[in-house]
């Protein structure tokens, strides 16, 4: 089988649609200031947020929405798939890493910062601040889709060396590292609770947005199946040829949850956060970034 990063955000986009909180939604709504919106976007792949909250009628309002993510690959994706887009914002794509990005913007600011399924991919302690610090005085944050900890397939198969993948897979996130740097890890989601105050951000709503994947009459929706397809490539990339893993129980243990796939079983369930909230009027403080 053919793995396409651009189709797994496509597969992803109905299933993020419909775990996103409701509640965080509704207070990031109610927080928005009247009038055009300058958003900022940061790790957008192929900008399905933009489709999202178009659909949501979020940018009806005008303004600009600067999207940028270090896959230039992802970016040519957004670019061909929203130039007959007629977007009622002027649209900025940009392939850049967010670290250059973040460095090179000294005098640019924003009313809303969006992270989407993002944050646990760096390290959180440095990189907030200087997110931060691109807000206008009392400018909006919107962090979605924030893994947390838990991965669940069901029905159950091989439980206890199941459970020694997981708690492996989810190891290897707490193992990554960016520039040296730790990333946020398997525990991203419940971390942000404390890093966002401590960046000087005030966290106004925050709720789960767990994916639930799961079939109907065995027949997943949209392209769904091909995203548990995606998800357990992921497993393979990240834990072949780990010394803790039996080779061939982990082969085993795969062509068997593919099995599931193809016959409509498989369900997954993985625990994320949704937050929301806002830097302070004074923002930045004196001495801050
Ligand atoms: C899990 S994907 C999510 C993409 C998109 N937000 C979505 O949900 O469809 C994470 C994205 O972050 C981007 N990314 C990772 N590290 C980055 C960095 N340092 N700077 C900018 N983008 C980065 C990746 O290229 C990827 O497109």
């Amino acid at each position: 089988m053919d793995y396409s990063f651009p189709r797994y955000l496509a597969a992803k986009q109905s299933i993020d649609d419909r775990s996103l909180n409701h509640t965080v939604w509704r207070m990031l709504l109610h927080e928005l200031p009247p009038g055009p919106l300058d958003i900022l976007e940061v790790g957008a792949g192929t900008g399905t947020m933009i489709d999202r909250l178009a659909a949501r009628g979020m940018l009806s309002r005008g303004g600009r929405y600067t999207a940028i993510d270090a896959d230039p690959a992802g970016i040519a994706e957004a670019r061909m798939r929203l130039a007959a887009a007629e977007l009622p914002v002027h649209l900025e794509l940009m392939a850049i890493d967010v670290h250059d990005f973040v460095r090179r913007e000294r005098k640019r600011r924003w009313d809303l910062l969006i992270a989407h399924a993002f944050l646990d991919l760096v390290n959180v302690p440095r990189l907030l601040p200087q997110l931060f610090a691109l807000l206008r005085p009392g400018g909006l944050f919107y962090f979605t889709i924030n893994f947390d900890g838990l991965t669940v397939l069901e029905p159950t198969v091989d439980p206890e060396f199941e459970q020694q993948v997981i708690d492996l897979y989810h190891r290897t996130m707490d193992e990554r590292r960016v520039g040296g740097r730790p990333t946020g890890g398997s525990r991203a989601g419940r971390a942000l609770l404390g890093q966002i105050p401590d960046a000087g951000g005030e966290i106004l709503a925050a709720g789960s947005s767990d994916w639930i994947v799961m079939p109907h009459k065995e027949v997943y929706p949209d392209d769904e199946a091909y995203f548990l397809r995606h998800i357990l490539y992921f497993f393979e990339g990240s834990l072949a040829g780990r010394s803790e893993l039996d080779p061939a129980r982990f082969a085993a243990w795969l062509a068997r949850r593919r099995a599931q796939i193809d016959a409509g079983e498989l369900v997954f369930i993985a625990h994320q956060l949704d937050l929301c909230g806002r830097v302070g009027e004074q923002w930045p403080v004196a001495g801050g970034q």
